[in-house]
Order: C-alpha cells, then structure tokens, then sequence
C-alpha cells in the first residue's frame, strides 16, 4: 500500500519535471538552432499558426456528450486530458503546424496520412490549410460527430474486424466529400493489427505521415511493416513524424531509425527525435517526436 502511495507521488511529480526539461529544451534548441528539424520549426511563419488557431477555434465541442462512453479506445482521450481538448491553445508551434507548414511549403499537391486520428483536431487543421492535400484518416473509433458534421458521405464499404481485435463491430473504409474545399476526405475505421486495412492504401505515395495510435512499440513495428508493404511512402519527398515518442516507443526509435531511413533512401541526418508541443499545445507537457524527412531543400526555396 505505502509502495503504491510512492508511486503515485513519483507519477505526479515526474509530470511538473518533463514539462519543465522539455520547455527548457525547446528553449534551448530553438536559441541555438540545433539540428534540421529544429530549423525548420523556427521557420514556420506566424500566418500558420494563426490560422491553425482559427480553425480550432471553429469547432467549439470536440467531444459531445456520450461520445467517450460510446468508443472502443476513448479516441485516445485520458480523463485527465479531457478538459482541456475545448480550451484554445497558445501560438507556441505545435506538431500540427509543423505538418501544414511542410505542405505548404512543397508547394504542389500531396497526400496525407493520420494514423490514429481520435476526435479530429490535428486532422481537421490539415484539412484545412493543406487544401491542396488529400487527406487519410486511420483509427479504431468511427470518425467523430466534429468531423463528421463538415463532410458528406459518399461511400462506405465494411469487412469483418479479426475477432483478436478490441474492436467489436465491422471495420470500414468511407469516402466523404469536404463541403468547404471540394475535397475528398478519406476514413479507414479499424484496428492498426489487422492487415487488411492498410490494402486501401496501397500505392499512394504519402507525402505526409502522422503516426500516433496505439503507442506500443509492437504496433509502432507493425505499422511500420505495413507502410512498406503497402509501398505507401511516397519516394520524391515526404515528412513522417512519430508522436510520443517515449519509453518502449523511443528505444525501437533508436534501434530502427537508420534501417528505415535506407528502406526509403531518406538521407540519414533527416531522422531524429525533436521536442515541439502536441495537440493540447501548452496544456500539457511538450512531446517527444521522431521525425524522417526526405528532400528537406523544400523548406529552404
Ligand atoms: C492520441 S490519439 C490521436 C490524436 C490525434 N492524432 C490528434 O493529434 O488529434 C490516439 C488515437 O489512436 C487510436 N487507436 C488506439 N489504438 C488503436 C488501434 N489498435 N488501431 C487503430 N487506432 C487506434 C485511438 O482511438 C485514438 O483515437
């Protein structure tokens, strides 16, 4: 008993000390511009974020009553995170911005891939300022009423989930139509483990990759398997980044960075881990992310 009372004392402090190592972090890299991804976060204009801010600001209810009680994983929500998912975030550069900035800057179009999507804030910022993207979404939940209310189905196609799957009803792949923009948005509805699903993406040359579902290191591996089995990265130019990137996740990080970056013919400084602030911006202590990056010289036209 008195082991366990240690252990949540340990798990409350741990969190004030993350939040203030990874800020000083930031701080410090941002100073002295350490390493490429660094670089390319302190180049993300203003105009972005601010317009990131606006578009999540535009939805004033991420998760409606009853939405939680009614999913298979939470859409990845802990309890304790759950306050602050409506609470507008400030202007320090968030993953989300990270992502925008690097469509924009490629300046044609592209693909992007959101591999664990819950109730759709990092999702819906994309859409929105990577118009000229087309965007996949992939998650165990069905796509959340927030989504869902700015899109209009337009097809849906169901298969059986693997009993060993956490998921109880029937996976599916919808296509919707974004009203605002014309375009189509993409919804792969099933469990990261089951193979069939990564079929749909077979050959699409994603230029843009968000993982950040199941956070174990067996899902990160499997995945990753899939991803290249499917051939689904584009070879010209993409950008994928690993979200939370901690513990088990990390170590397989480390321990695969450079066979995945020859399995893309990514050059081998493009892959590294970087600090920068996660969905609920600086709610919550700033997270670890892996990164690779192919044809960086995008950024710097
Ligand atoms: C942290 S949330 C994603 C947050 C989102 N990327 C964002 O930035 O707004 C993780 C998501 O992964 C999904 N997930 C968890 N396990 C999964 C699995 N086995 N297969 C597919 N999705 C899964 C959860 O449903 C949840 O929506």
């Amino acid at each position: 008993m008195q082991e366990l009372g240690l252990f949540y004392m340990i798990q409350k402090l741990k969190h004030p000390v993350i939040y203030i190592y990874r800020t000083i972090r930031i701080f410090f890299d941002q100073f002295f511009s350490r390493g490429l991804m660094t670089e390319i976060i302190n180049a993300i204009p203003k105009s972005i974020i601010q317009n990131n801010r606006k578009y999540l600001a535009s939805i004033k209810n991420w998760v409606p009553i009853g939405l939680i009680e009614s999913s298979v994983f939470r859409y990845g929500v802990n309890p304790h995170v759950e306050p602050l998912l409506n609470r507008p975030i400030d202007i320090a550069p968030t993953n989300a911005d990270l992502l925008a900035f690097f469509a924009t800057q490629c300046g044609c179009q592209g693909r992007y891939l959101e591999i664990g999507v819950s109730v759709g804030k990092t999702f819906w910022q994309i859409m929105n300022s990577a118009v000229q993207f087309e965007c996949w979404a992939f998650d165990i939940e069905e796509i959340s009423p927030a989504l869902k209310q700015e899109l209009s189905l337009i097809s849906r196609v169901e298969w059986q989930t693997p009993s060993s799957s956490i998921k109880k009803t029937p996976s599916s792949f919808s296509i919707f139509l974004f009203k605002k923009t014309g375009q189509r948005v993409y919804y792969i509805c099933a469990d990261v483990f089951d193979p069939y699903a990564w079929t749909f993406l077979k050959d699409l040359s994603f230029n843009i990759i968000l993982s950040d579902a199941l956070h174990s290191a067996t899902a990160l591996d499997f995945e990753w398997g899939m991803l290249m089995k499917a051939n689904a990265l584009s070879r010209d130019f993409f950008l994928m980044i690993w979200d939370d990137l901690d513990g088990e996740m990390k170590d397989w990080f480390l321990r695969n960075k450079f066979t995945m970056a020859a399995q893309c013919k990514a050059p081998l400084n493009a892959v590294g881990e970087v600090f920068m602030n996660g969905w609920l911006g600086s709610g919550e202590f700033p997270h670890r992310y892996g990164y690779m990056i192919k044809h960086p010289k995008c950024f710097f036209k």
